[in-house]
């Protein structure tokens, strides 16, 4: 996969590119990210990316001829068919939209600076808008970041340990269940019993158990798409539960 970056910063993501899991990708050519910096395709003196809004107000926005030209650059390397515009009033993003951009052969990623960019830019040039959620950024910079780590992670052969993706999709839309390593008790705090025995099934059971208790106290609102098992290991959490709250009257 080729991503394109048009970004004011680009000292902000290329360093965060290098690190980890997305380092390999990169180094192994699963995936390319390239920087392109509007600011090199200003044709004014001092290079402006800038100006006041029309109709006045606080901020700047970013001008169409600089970011219309640094895409315009791409012709030839990247498709521009997903043109993507890191925005807080884009689509939520999620793991669903995350796997449907894993799909595309490339995109082009622009990451929006002081009040935005001009509406035309969305209009005539962005095909796709996405917010990583309901907070604000000073820039799309870490978005972009975001969106980069999270699609690698779908793309075959980045993540060395399969295993760990398949296990996610295990608890697909579910929140993990919780994980102990050594040592077996740490300042007097154990480890679940049956995470010790080497009864794979029994261990199967307890993780599915566990996620979907966490999910139930703290997202109940991804509990969908449960089997049967799922809901008979509810109803053992329910019961449980309510044991607890009779032992505390
Ligand atoms: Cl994609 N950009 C900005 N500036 N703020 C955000 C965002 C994006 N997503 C959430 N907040």
């Amino acid at each position: 996969m080729r991503i394109d970056v048009l970004t004011l910063f680009p000292e902000l993501i290329e360093p965060a590119l290098r690190a980890g899991v997305l380092g390999r990708a990169l180094e192994n050519g699963v995936m390319a990210v390239s920087m392109v910096n509007p600011r090199d395709f200003a044709r004014d003196r001092h290079r402006t990316v800038d100006d006041a809004p029309y109709g006045g107000g606080a901020g700047m926005v970013m001008k169409c001829e600089p970011l219309m030209a640094a895409a315009e650059s791409l012709i030839g390397r990247n498709s521009l068919e997903h043109i993507v515009l890191l925005s807080p009033r884009g689509r939520r993003l999620d793991q669903a939209l995350v796997r449907e951009m894993a799909s595309w052969p490339d995109m082009v990623l622009i990451c929006a600076r002081y009040e935005g960019v001009d509406e035309r830019i969305s209009e005539h040039l962005v095909t796709h808008e996405v917010s990583i959620g309901d907070y604000v950024l000073s820039g799309g910079e870490t978005a972009a970041l975001v969106v980069i780590e999270a699609v690698s992670r779908m793309l075959p052969g980045v993540v060395g340990n399969w295993e760990s993706v398949d296990t996610d999709s295990f608890f697909h839309g579910l929140l993990g269940p919780p994980q102990y390593t050594r040592p077996p008790v740490f300042r007097g705090a154990g480890v679940p019993q049956a995470l010790l025995g080497g009864d794979h099934a029994a261990i199967q059971r307890f993780r599915r158990k566990e996620a979907l208790r966490i999910t139930l106290a703290r997202r109940p609102d991804l509990l969908v798409n449960l089997t049967e098992e799922d809901l008979q290991l509810l109803a053992e959490i329910g019961n449980e539960t309510q044991l607890h709250e009779k032992e505390n009257e």
